[in-house]
């Protein structure tokens, strides 16, 4: 019902403002040199890594989870094994989707695009969606039918009007995000190759042969996959897209998009901007694609930004 789901939504904005403050005093410690460095454990490879301060916030968020809803599933980037089969991560349960610590290499260097993310998931659709990045003082947060909010006061996104239909014509003037994963198969570095240049292809290809007409204001890489969705909600990014990305890096991203009325779709690369098919997103999907709210391209772009 609409109460219990308001109930669920006060407590999930409180649980990542707990989380939050967690990840604030575990830099502050370290700052202080009061804590031991927190070294990251390797997990698949070098660059994927996982710190205490990963393990110690999934933890708390477990607990709480598990203690105020014991009847809801849980997954997590920690304790999800790596065995067990991608169909299966989410299923139509009620289902919290949590990132604690999403942008780890930036956290490990302090860099501030960090943030904890904490997602609601009912019949595979994300509902409730809360990402805080407290060295960046900015909390979004975002239920379904209820909108898309920053620091719980200014409504989501901050740029422009909502403008209906999907962009038909490759968007121009626009800021670009892609993160480049973790994957580092086929040394040297060739899946890393492999998605710069799909980056920079569809940025410069011209908008007839499906690329955004190489007149891109500008192309971003912040380390932080649910940042990148945070800043589309915001109106900041204008289109975002990974390969390679897990439920807990977009899960209450998608929730915050599409609240504030911007688009999440698994999508490949739109090689063909013209013909690519934006579906329906699907948790589970390894590639997203996202686009802003209010991206009139009705014109080809011109528009995009005024
Ligand atoms: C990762 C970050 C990174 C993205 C990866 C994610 P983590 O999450 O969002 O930008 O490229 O796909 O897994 O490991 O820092 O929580």
């Amino acid at each position: 019902s609409d109460a219990e789901l308001n109930t669920i939504y006060s407590f999930a904005i409180q649980l990542g403002k707990d989380a939050g403050q967690m990840l604030t005093d575990a830099i502050n410690s370290r700052r202080q040199g009061l804590n031991k460095p927190d070294l990251p454990e390797e997990k698949m490879n070098a660059v994927d890594i996982v710190t205490k301060t990963d393990t110690e916030v999934e933890q708390f968020i477990h607990e709480s989870i598990s203690h105020q809803y014991p009847e809801h599933a849980f997954i997590d980037e920690e304790t999800y094994s790596k065995g067990q089969s991608k169909q299966y991560l989410v299923t139509d349960k009620p289902t919290w989707v949590v990132d604690p610590l999403d942008g780890t290499v930036n956290f490990t260097h302090a860099f501030p695009m960090f943030c904890v993310s904490i997602a609601l998931v009912v019949n595979q659709k994300p509902v409730i969606g809360v990402i805080y990045a407290p060295m960046l003082n900015q909390l979004f947060s975002a239920c379904r039918g209820k909108g898309a909010w920053l620091n719980e006061t200014t409504q989501l996104p901050m740029l422009g009007k909502s403008l209906g239909p999907l962009p038909k014509n490759a968007p121009g003037k626009c800021i670009f995000s892609c993160e480049w994963g973790k994957d580092r198969r086929d040394n040297p570095n060739s899946n890393l190759h492999r998605k710069v240049d799909t980056f920079v292809n569809m940025a410069s290809e011209p908008s007839g042969r499906g690329g955004l007409g190489g007149m891109v204001h500008g192309m971003r890489s912040l380390g932080s996959a649910t940042l990148d969705l945070a800043y589309i909600a915001m109106g900041s990014f204008d289109l975002w897209w990974e390969g390679g990305c897990w439920e807990w890096d977009v899960a209450a991203g998608i929730c915050l998009v599409q609240e504030a009325g911007g688009v999440v779709t698994t999508a490949n690369p739109p090689h063909d901007w013209q013909t690519c098919d934006i579906g329906e997103v699907k948790l589970g999907g390894r590639s997203y694609l996202a686009i802003r709210p209010a991206f009139d391209a009705t014109d080809g772009g011109e528009n995009a930004r005024q």
